[in-house]
């Protein structure tokens, strides 16, 4: 029977684990056998119980991992801890792979086959295993909650017996996934909201969710979408309109939240301390993206940074401040990924060419990812 191998994540600040009970009991049901590794869901909220009544075995690291045919991660863990699985073993994880190649090298020489799940393509038909997508929604909202936690004024307008509360101005910056979700998140706490983005196609999605589109109108390279729907680097004349209109706008806001990301390159800036010394005193910025680098000047994970009166604050990992919701959601990506190629006479999942070339990282001793082979 297939043994599914489930570890305790060992990063500092990972609150989040690769399983829950009800995925056990969905992966049992393909035919496998579950290993959790004890303690493994208490940063989640999930104990050893919840598990074991769910139908896993609890265990030691070594006793989980030995004779296991696949391992499930949130971050791929170190192979030294892997020594006991079967020859060949797959491990579905995030590996960072751009940034961390030391580790793909490492799976490849342990023979492993590691599937990176960041690495899913954006096709209709992997959305529901899409990782990025499930861990930035939350995030979004995340951000939303933070700031407003810190801001020293209300988000709702409020009309009361003392006088009236002006409601709090929001700019999102970055219109993917996790900024679609701090708008809407902004909107439910009765901010007033605004949106801008490189994307022209964001312009609508901002409109349906009742925020106001901020855009760079009639400057050559306007499109910014670059290939699978993602941002592209934007020319030079853009940049600086965008700037301009963004200065305008960002010295009237109280709340900036941003997210923008470029795949494959650090972070754009987009917020100056000339921009931030505009804002109000006490206004609040937080940005999403200060573990790619960040998006804002002077940001710093995980800490709070006072600039000009306004403060800077950004999570190394956003979706860890929410780590049973975030568990959830990855431990479904991770079954519906597993459950969608399980072939159930061999009881291992085969993938598909497009979907496996995409996330594999290494099988059968070498480094097989085309992409990553480019960066080497
Ligand atoms: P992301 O996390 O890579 O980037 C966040 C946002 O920042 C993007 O909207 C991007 O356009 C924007 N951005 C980049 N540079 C910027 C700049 N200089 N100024 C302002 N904004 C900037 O993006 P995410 O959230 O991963 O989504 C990317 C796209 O993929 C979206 O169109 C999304 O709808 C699509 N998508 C499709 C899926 C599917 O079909 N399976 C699943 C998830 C996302």
């Amino acid at each position: 029977m297939t043994k599914i191998a489930v570890l305790r994540e060992r990063a500092a600040g990972e609150t989040r684990v690769a399983a829950t009970p009800e995925t056990v009991r969905k992966l049992a049901a393909l035919g496998a056998s579950v290993s959790v590794e004890e303690g493994a869901g208490l940063g989640a909220a999930i104990s050893d119980e919840a598990f074991r009544e769910g139908g896993a075995e609890i265990g030691t690291a070594e006793g989980v991992v030995a004779g296991a045919n696949i391992v499930l991660g949130v971050a791929a863990p170190d192979p030294a801890l892997l020594g006991g699985v079967t020859t060949g073993a797959t491990v579905a994880a995030m590996f960072d792979p751009f940034r961390d190649r030391a580790r793909v090298e490492a799976y490849a020489a342990a023979g492993l086959e590691a599937l990176a799940m960041e690495l899913m393509p954006r096709i209709t038909r992997a959305q529901s295993m899409d990782v990025l997508s499930s861990q930035a929604n939350l995030a979004g909202y995340k951000a939303v909650i933070a700031a407003a936690d810190v801001y020293g004024r209300a988000f709702p307008m409020m009309m009361t017996a003392a006088g009236t509360v002006q409601a709090a101005k929001v700019f999102v910056m970055g219109v993917g996934v996790a900024g679609l979700q701090a708008i809407a998140t902004a909107r439910r706490l009765g901010a007033q909201v605004s949106a801008t983005d490189v994307r022209s196609a964001t312009k609508e999605q901002i409109q349906s969710l009742g925020a106001k589109p901020v855009f760079v109108e009639s400057v050559a390279g306007i499109e910014g979408e670059g290939a699978g729907g993602y941002a592209s680097e934007m020319s030079e004349e853009y940049q600086k309109a965008q700037a301009e209109l963004v200065t305008a706008h960002i010295a009237k806001q109280d709340i900036v939240i941003t997210t923008a990301l470029i795949p494959g390159k650090p972070a754009p800036q987009l917020v100056s301390d000339a921009q931030i010394a505009s804002m109000k005193p006490g206004s609040v910025i937080f940005d999403l993206a200060v573990a790619q680098g960040g998006n804002v000047e002077g940001s710093a994970a995980d800490q709070s940074v006072e600039k000009h009166g306004v403060k800077i604050i950004g999570f190394a990992n956003t979706a860890t401040h929410l780590a049973a919701d975030a568990s959830a959601l990855y431990s479904r990506n991770l079954y519906n990924f597993l459950a969608a190629f399980w072939d159930k006479e061999q009881g291992r999942p085969v993938l598909d060419q497009e979907i496996g070339d995409a996330v594999r990282l290494t099988r059968g001793g070498a480094v097989v990812n085309e992409r990553l082979k480019g960066t080497a």
